[in-house]
């Protein structure tokens, strides 16, 4: 493909863009000289036409519904790896060998306990915070626990962070739920694999033995593979902007974490619980799905769409199967919810609005339900989410440091401002007939609060 070249109404060159090519996917026109060749931007807000890295790690293609991590389709690495050999693969290009995987382990075994220090910041918590609050916070806070290895610049220091951020996301993920529910938290077990001692800290207490069931420990393995990594979307490009300016990875994995917590992102899979509990049932349907295409009512379905994928998101496929593999194999009656979940995807599926503007279910429609089968309470979904994502963040975090054309984020405006003027004094200053300049009506506390809030 020739190069692109922007003219404009009389048909005059403005700039020739060259094109860049991947091994897989669109080219892209490269605009790094526009402004200085021509002083015109680009302008695209939320993205959706513009690169803004070039990466290895994960691809997708969004018509025909395929994610490959490192070319590795996300069903093989389902079927046949785990996600320790996972987060080698994502973070290092290729499938370990043998001494390679058990040397990884092995370091980032040695990692999973938490300085005890940390377990004074859950204190700090009111024992309802969202688990997200929580999370965002402690490993934000990492970051005065290790300024040993938070020189980006220094490989080694990198991978110890990156050794570290994996082992312990899930010993602090146990923490915040163990801390919401008053029970002690539970100290790793490094002679488990990774899946069954997170399961361990989890739901362990030390008055009874627990024995991680392998069923839970395997469906686990799946939720994190196809959580992992799914190339520049919000939270990882919020990973990527934050580092970009060179902070620390613990500063830039709790970036990530907020950015994943908004119930557009991450936090759908909480919110399609949430959103089939209040459906209830299948006479409700009709009316949820006359809702979610009322342009005026901000009602969703939750759980349905992607920027990217415009056929079924493949990892709603395994999150589905592992489901009822789940159901199968514990031997649980037929979950009313599971029932509600097939019968909205069936009606949104035939209706025109959803298949004319192809939303599909994404992986968060089916990936509550594990989690939920699996006996996780809905708080905490997206910081299970998180945890697995984390793996993600960190290799992209590495990519991007390593990357010689990266250069701090910084993106242009298109202002729609008032243009120069001189200050008015508060006295000739005309306020009728203006807008109001900030929201009214705001509601009073009606009694001040005992506990503050
Ligand atoms: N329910 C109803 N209508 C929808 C939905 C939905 N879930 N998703 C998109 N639409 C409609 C939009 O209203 C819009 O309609 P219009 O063309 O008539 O204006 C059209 O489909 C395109 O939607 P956009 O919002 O422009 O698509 P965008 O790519 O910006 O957003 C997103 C994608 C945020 C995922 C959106 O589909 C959504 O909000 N889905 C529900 C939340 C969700 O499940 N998020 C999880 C995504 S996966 C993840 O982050 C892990």
């Amino acid at each position: 493909m020739a190069d692109y070249t922007l003219h404009d109404d009389a048909g005059k060159e403005i700039a020739r863009l060259p094109l860049l090519h991947g091994t897989l996917g669109s080219a892209a026109a490269d605009v790094r000289r526009l402004l200085d060749d021509s002083g015109i931007t680009t302008y695209d807000p939320g993205f959706s036409s513009t690169a803004s890295c070039s990466s290895a790690i994960t691809f997708i293609d969004g018509d025909q519904g395929v994610l490959l991590y490192r070319g590795y389709p996300i069903d093989d690495l389902v079927e046949k790896s785990d996600f320790v050999e996972v987060a080698y693969l994502l973070l290092f290009g290729e499938l370990p060998s043998d001494a390679e995987l058990r040397n990884f382990s092995r370091d980032v075994t040695l990692h999973t306990m938490v300085h005890e220090q940390l377990s004074t910041f859950y204190r700090g918590f009111r024992r309802d915070a969202h688990p997200m609050a929580v999370l965002l916070g402690v490993v934000g806070a990492l970051s005065a626990f290790y300024p040993d290895s938070i020189d980006v610049f220094d490989p080694l220091q990198r991978l110890i962070s990156i050794e570290r951020l994996i082992a312990k996301m899930p010993t602090i993920t146990a923490m915040a739920y163990k801390y919401t529910i008053g029970q002690p938290f539970v100290y790793p077990r490094n002679d488990l694999d990774y899946c069954s001692n997170f399961l361990h800290m989890m739901f362990s207490v030390p008055a009874e033995p627990y024995t991680v069931n392998p069923l839970l420990a395997k469906a686990m393995n799946a939720l994190l593979i196809v959580m992992a990594d799914h190339e520049q979307n919000a939270s990882t490009s919020t990973v990527r902007t934050v580092g970009s300016s060179r902070a620390n990875p613990f500063a830039c994995i709790a970036a990530g974490i907020s950015s994943l917590w908004g119930p557009i992102h991450g936090g759908a899979n909480e919110a399609v619980v949430a959103m089939l509990v209040g459906i209830g049932t299948k006479a409700n349907l009709a009316d949820a799905i006359r809702r979610a295409k009322d342009k005026d009512d901000p009602f969703r379905l939750m759980g349905f769409g992607h920027r990217v994928y415009k056929s079924y998101d493949p990892r709603a496929k395994v999150m589905r199967r592992i489901y009822e593999e789940l159901l199968a194999e514990l031997d649980l009656a037929d979950d009313p919810l599971f029932e509600l979940a097939k019968e909205l995807e069936r009606r949104a599926l035939e209706d025109d609005y959803f298949v004319s503007r192809k939303l599909y279910p994404n992986v968060d429609f089916y990936s509550g339900l594990v989690m939920k089968a699996l006996g996780i309470p809905l708080n905490m979904f997206t910081a299970i989410f998180a945890l697995s994502r984390t793996v993600g963040w960190l290799s992209h975090w590495k990519e991007m440091i390593e990357d010689q054309d990266q250069r701090i984020a910084r993106p242009r405006q298109i202002y729609v401002g008032a243009t120069q003027r001189p200050y008015v004094g508060i006295a000739q200053r005309r306020l009728d007939g203006a807008a109001p300049k900030m929201p009214t009506g705001r509601p009073m506390p009606s009694e001040p609060s005992i506990v503050g809030g």
